[in-house]
């Protein structure tokens, strides 16, 4: 009797005990699979796991994570979501309207998030003006890569306009040398076309195609001029790009088999990764102008049972925009911080010009969410505009037709 006593005061024991500190755990859906991918996310790994907390990762491979968004639906569907996913843009709120989503303002009340983050990036992180949704930097996307010897055997400056690209890719193309890696997936060409919006169109036309889907802008010849642009480019792509993933057109630059790629600074990461240094290896400069593409990873917080899951999404929050780890994150991604008070001291020119002109876009109200990266538009509207994008890169679809068939197709998805 007395033994039986002991034991279940003993089993009551451990019970309080487990209930008062529950242990933190996460699983976490990600896309982060590259080589500088994986070394960014496995610095939030360290992180979580030194704070006590059990990180099992999830990476579903796939760039711009179409693949994981799939996975993520499975997941929801079966009653099973995840602690954490990397989510963007209006996604983060078709999540919430689901009713799939829990709320972290807690942890930015205590945090302060408000005071640290910019004005300008807020709202993408908000569900009816609380925070769902933690930062973990801020990406550019209109950049052009490029290889420094093949660009300083040419004679060529880093281009800072499309026409001053065309220039260098014909003479690139003239000597024999392939102007640009491309992978030809959807995303990528959304990618390169919401580049060639934003560079040709300038900040107000960027805002009127591809945030209003306004239809005079859809449908006008600044935008038949987009299109014979993005043919000019799949004129400097070689034979072989069909399917190639992001990373291996960042890997052919690296190693000197062309010249230039257009991607986000997400490839900046693999320069990095591969042990390059800006100003010496490679060279980034933007197409833009004034205007200022971008998109912001976050994590979204599923609604999960348990303390244990509960508590890890309170801890991954607090630690995903703590100083330290949105510095050394940002240093292995390409990224810069999402927090404003963290020195850019360490980082490289490329992130000390991609935040200058982050400042100057937000005072000059140039900042572009971007469309291809979740951005700016919901689901259904970016598939209509990214489905014509990539059919016409494709194929010989002229620039009239392709204004044509985006026009009816933006109208279709409204
Ligand atoms: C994400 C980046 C990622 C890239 C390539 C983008 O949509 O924002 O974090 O590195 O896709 O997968």
């Amino acid at each position: 009797m007395k033994k039986m006593l002991m034991v279940s005061s003993a089993l009551a024991l451990g019970l309080a005990t487990t209930a008062a500190k529950a242990e933190p755990q996460a699983e976490v859906l990600h896309w982060w699979t590259s080589g500088g991918e994986a070394a960014a996310v496995k610095v939030l790994m360290e992180e979580f796991n030194a704070n006590g907390g059990t990180w099992t990762d999830m990476p579903v491979a796939g760039g711009g994570g179409d693949a994981a968004m799939t996975a993520l639906r499975a997941r929801v569907l079966s009653g099973n979501a995840p602690t954490a996913v990397q989510l963007k843009g209006p996604s983060i709120q078709e999540w919430y309207e689901e009713g799939a989503l829990g709320n972290i303002q807690d942890v930015a009340d205590a945090e302060n998030w408000d005071e640290l983050l910019p004005e300008a990036i807020q709202y993408h992180l908000k569900c009816d003006g609380d925070y769902c949704a933690a930062p973990v930097n801020i990406h550019r996307i209109d950049w052009i890569w490029a290889n420094a010897s093949i660009l300083e055997d040419a004679g060529i400056e880093p281009p800072k306009s499309w026409d001053e690209f065309n220039a260098a890719a014909e003479k690139l193309q003239g000597m024999g040398i392939l102007p640009l890696a491309h992978g030809g997936q959807a995303w990528q060409d959304a990618t390169l076309f919401e580049a060639v919006v934003a560079g040709l169109g300038g900040t107000e036309f960027y805002k009127k195609a591809l945030i209003d889907l306004d239809m005079d802008t859809l449908k006008s010849d600044k935008m038949v001029e987009v299109f014979d642009q993005m043919r000019v480019l799949r004129g400097y792509v070689d034979d072989n790009f069909s399917g190639r993933d992001w990373n291996l057109a960042t890997a052919m630059v690296i190693n000197g088999e062309a010249a230039f790629q257009i991607m986000g600074d997400w490839a900046k990461g693999e320069f990095i990764a591969a042990g390059k240094e800006p100003g010496k290896d490679f060279y980034c400069s933007s197409p833009t102008g004034g205007g200022y593409l971008y998109n912001v990873d976050s994590f979204a917080f599923f609604n999960v049972d348990g303390d244990d899951r509960q508590a890890g999404q309170k801890l991954l929050a607090k630690l995903t925009m703590g100083k330290n780890f949105q510095k050394v994150f940002n240093l292995n991604k390409g990224s810069i911080p999402a927090r404003l008070d963290v020195s850019m001291d360490e980082f490289d020119s490329c992130g000390v010009q991609s935040n200058k002109d982050l400042g100057t876009a937000i005072e000059q109200n140039a900042l572009l969410p971007s469309y291809a990266h979740g951005m700016a538009l919901r689901g259904a509207q970016a598939g209509a505009v990214t489905d014509v994008v990539t059919a016409h890169f494709n194929s010989d679809m002229s620039s009239q037709e392709a204004v044509e068939q985006l026009a009816q197709a933006v109208a279709a998805s409204q």
